[in-house]
């Protein structure tokens, strides 16, 4: 028989359904709390609240445990790369052979830019942040395909698949036309015969008289640092692309909005602050304990980046690969980083900390992926698009995941109202 729980207010009873995920996560089902009972379930900041029902990736907070359609983390960072990562995060099944070809042509296909979106470029200053840049190029991607500009792909696979290929692949391409106008560089055109992570390097960093050849262990790190950003459940920006999608906004207009989300500094933009703390330590020759104490104070914009989760009450699984990684990656490219010794440092200072300790804080993601990407070259004001190269491939499973559930509402929280009561409009000559 179906599990029910019961809720009591007053004198009465109000039977809710009961659900349980196929990892044995198991939640109440409020959805009729509030015809029933006139109550809703108030829950700030959705930490207790399940706001879908997911197929893509599985997260054990408690238990450090990650996995993408089942596969774990670790043996996808061991024996993957991202592209096949994707794949499998956005179809729900790992590519066999001639399905990882076509993907990879397609992605190929579409990674050049249409020239009219330099335009768009060469209308910010070249100071403006890279991730307002992003967005808004992500957002102009339905003007130039119109045809795509919808969330109706149900009858038309192959038209979704030139969407998601388009918005992962010109994603990329956005990023270093960003870099390159903020230098001053010339734009590199895409090259069709290079894999995904090394057509990156080259837009980045040939120059029209000197191709740019990634050394492999700079293409396996790229590869790394962004698998291991590939997806992430309900996180803020990947819940921001599925509530804008969820108003039936097409792709690119619901990723754009992620990218927007993910630029603020407890979320992507964590990757920048962090470096920007272990550098002003270098500089200042100090140990870390400034910072330590500082985050111990409580306030919000004192924080030592990199540290805490909203979900990971445990090693982020992600932190320990990027970390090891960060060893053997800087010793293969022969790069000798003061700043990775002090994060180290750091690390251990703070898990040494009972108020650390007691929160359960441990290092994220973005404690050590700065360190990675300083090491293959990616200057620190672009971590945060790196990141949304990687995460291209959540939104639009998470996306997709929305725009093809045929029972799927708008996403449209209450709130609890606290302001004043009602009251009647004062004309302008009668207000104090
Ligand atoms: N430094 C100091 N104190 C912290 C930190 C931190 N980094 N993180 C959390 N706390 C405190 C928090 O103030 C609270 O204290 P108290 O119980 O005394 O009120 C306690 O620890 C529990 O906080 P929480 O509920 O676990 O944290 P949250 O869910 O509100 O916030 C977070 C999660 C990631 C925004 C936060 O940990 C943070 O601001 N970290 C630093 C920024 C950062 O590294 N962000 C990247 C996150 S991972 C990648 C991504 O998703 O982008």
């Amino acid at each position: 028989m179906a599990k029910t729980a019961s809720l009591k207010i007053d004198d009465k009873e109000y039977p809710l359904p009961v659900m349980e995920g196929t990892e044995g996560e198991k939640a109440i089902d409020t959805r009729t709390l509030r015809a029933s009972s006139g109550y809703i379930a108030y829950d700030q900041g959705y930490g207790n609240t399940g706001s879908c029902e997911s197929k893509i990736t599985y997260l054990d907070g408690d238990n450090g445990v990650l996995c993408h359609r089942g596969y774990p983390i670790d043996q996808l960072a061991q024996q993957s790369d991202f592209v096949e990562t994707a794949y499998l995060v956005i179809y729900g099944e790992l590519p066999n052979a001639t399905q990882r070809k076509e993907f990879g042509l397609l992605l190929r296909k579409n990674a050049a830019v249409e020239t009219q979106m330099q335009k768009i470029l060469e209308g910010f200053p070249t100071s403006a942040s890279p991730m307002a840049m992003l967005s808004a190029l992500v957002s102009a991607l339905p003007a130039y395909h119109a045809e795509l500009a919808t969330n109706n792909f149900e009858k038309d696979l192959q038209s979704f698949d030139l969407a998601a290929a388009i918005a992962m692949s010109k994603i990329r391409t956005f990023v270093a036309m960003i870099y390159r106008y903020q230098k001053g560089l010339p734009f590199m055109f895409p090259k069709q015969e290079l894999p995904f992570c090394d057509n990156f390097l080259h837009m980045m960093f040939s120059e029209p008289y000197k191709d740019y050849l990634a050394m492999p262990e700079v293409a396996k790190a790229l590869n790394l640092v962004l698998l291991l950003h590939a997806d992430h459940e309900q996180n803020c920006s990947t819940s921001t692309v599925r509530m804008v999608g969820s108003s039936a906004a097409n792709l690119f207009t619901s990723i754009s909005a992620g990218i927007c989300a993910l630029s603020g500094p407890l979320h992507g933009g964590a990757n920048v602050a962090v470096m920007q703390m272990l550098q002003s330590i270098h500089d200042e020759g100090d140990d870390g304990s400034r910072f330590i104490a500082a985050a111990k104070s409580g306030s919000k914009s004192n924080r030592l980046m990199g540290f805490g989760h909203a979900v990971y009450r445990n090693f982020d699984p992600r932190a320990r690969i990027i970390g090891d990684a960060c060893d053997s990656v800087l010793n293969k490219l022969g790069v000798d980083d003061p700043l990775l010794a002090i994060a180290k440092h750091l690390e251990q200072a703070a898990l040494k900390d009972d108020y650390f300790v007691s929160r359960k804080l441990y290092p994220n993601v973005d404690f050590y992926s700065g360190i990675i990407m300083r090491a293959i070259g990616i200057p620190m004001n672009m971590f945060t698009t790196m990141f949304a190269i990687g995460r291209a491939p959540g939104y639009i499973a998470n996306w997709r995941e929305v725009a093809m559930n045929p029972k799927g509402r708008i996403y449209r929280p209450r709130q609890i109202y606290v302001g004043p009561t009602k009251r009647d409009y004062i004309p302008m000559g009668k207000r104090g």
